[in-house]
């Protein structure tokens, strides 16, 4: 059996607008993607067989895994049957607004067509994470990438200089669905307005302000519409943002739909005392954990490292090729 050990990554969302529903009834998002350092930990095995099988155990048990999913979907796009085993070691919490179900698909379609020797497309693979969920396409990229539509539709943004922070996790499960209609039940100023086009050149002054060396966040302060419905919902997540911000994060805010909240800091020295202060003082539930930002360069990095036995080495600069390419495949 071929097999590759991966690390999918967690994320954060520096800034997420939500617009308004759409008529295939999601929403009209604009949001900045980040990886983390935070990750869970996915071993792939797979060998040809006559009847496809896919197996997956877990330290989570969870019901439906999207890994699973992704697995069926590269077999079938790539015309293949394979026996497929997969263990998946859960640390990104849950239901916490980081991504983590979805980088575990994402890590199956980077990793399973490259173990089989299918060379299947970039838009191939989009096509697929879009089915999945519509924070799988932005795990395929990875680094800081502004999305559109769904959140499906991702262009990548420059790497910054890596930067120290904390995520915690504060253990409160959040229902995305119920989040949107929170926000569309919500008073107007919830919602960005898409008709208000300050609300989206304000985006678009944030994503810009990310091409500063020192960051967007003094110029073109980013936001979380999800924030006001679900800190209404659950206060805490309010006084852990603000625990995070006097410890000196900047900024410090929810990721996605919650309940997770993040603080990054201005050096990692910061970081490390606020993390200190945290053990001191710890938050009234849930985990904390230490994390930096990972840009593309060294997302890719990682990939090739964990993908190396299996990946075709080209002459000096197809080793640039993305997504990688089966060394297997004829
Ligand atoms: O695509 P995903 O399965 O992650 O979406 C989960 C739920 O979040 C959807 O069923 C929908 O209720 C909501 N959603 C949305 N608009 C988006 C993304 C998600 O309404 N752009």
């Amino acid at each position: 059996m071929r097999e590759a050990v991966v690390r999918p990554l967690a994320k954060i969302n520096l800034d997420l607008r939500v617009l308004g529903k759409r008529a295939d009834g999601f929403h009209e998002l604009r949001t900045v993607f980040q990886t983390i350092s935070l990750s869970d930990r996915l071993v792939v095995r797979c060998a040809p067989a006559s009847r496809t099988a896919v197996t997956l155990s877990d330290t989570a048990s969870i019901a439906d895994n999207l890994a699973v999913k992704a697995a069926h979907a590269v077999l079938q796009a790539a015309g293949r049957r394979a026996r497929v085993e997969m263990e998946l070691r859960k640390t990104i919490p849950m239901g916490a607004g980081l991504g983590g179900g979805s980088s575990d698909a994402a890590a199956v379609l980077l990793a399973l067509p490259v173990l089989l020797g299918a060379g299947l497309r970039l838009e191939t693979l989009l096509e697929l994470a879009e089915s999945l969920g519509s924070d799988v396409p932005f795990f395929l990229l990875g680094g800081t990438a502004a999305a559109i539509g769904r959140g499906t539709e991702i262009f990548p943004l420059p790497d910054a200089a890596s930067r120290h922070g904390i995520v915690a996790a504060p253990g409160v499960h959040v229902s995305t669905p119920q989040a949107y209609r929170a926000l569309r039940r919500g008073p107007v100023a919830e919602l960005t307005n898409a008709a208000n086009t300050s609300d989206t050149r304000s985006f678009q002054s944030f994503a810009w302000g990310l091409l500063r060396p020192e960051g967007g966040e003094a110029e073109a302060p980013g936001v979380n519409d999800f924030e006001s419905v679900v800190f209404r919902q659950y206060p805490l997540l309010q006084q852990i943002r603000g625990r995070l911000r006097k410890l000196g994060a900047s900024p410090a805010r929810m990721s996605g739909s919650g309940s997770a909240l993040f603080g990054l800091f201005p050096s990692p020295e910061q970081a490390e005392l606020a993390l200190e202060e945290l053990r001191r003082r710890p938050l009234p539930q849930g985990q904390v954990f230490a994390v930096r930002t990972v840009g593309r360069a060294a997302y890719r990095r990682m990939w090739r490292r964990w993908l190396k036995p299996h990946v075709k080495e080209g002459p000096a600069g197809r080793e640039s090729q993305w997504p990688p390419r089966s060394r297997y495949s004829k």
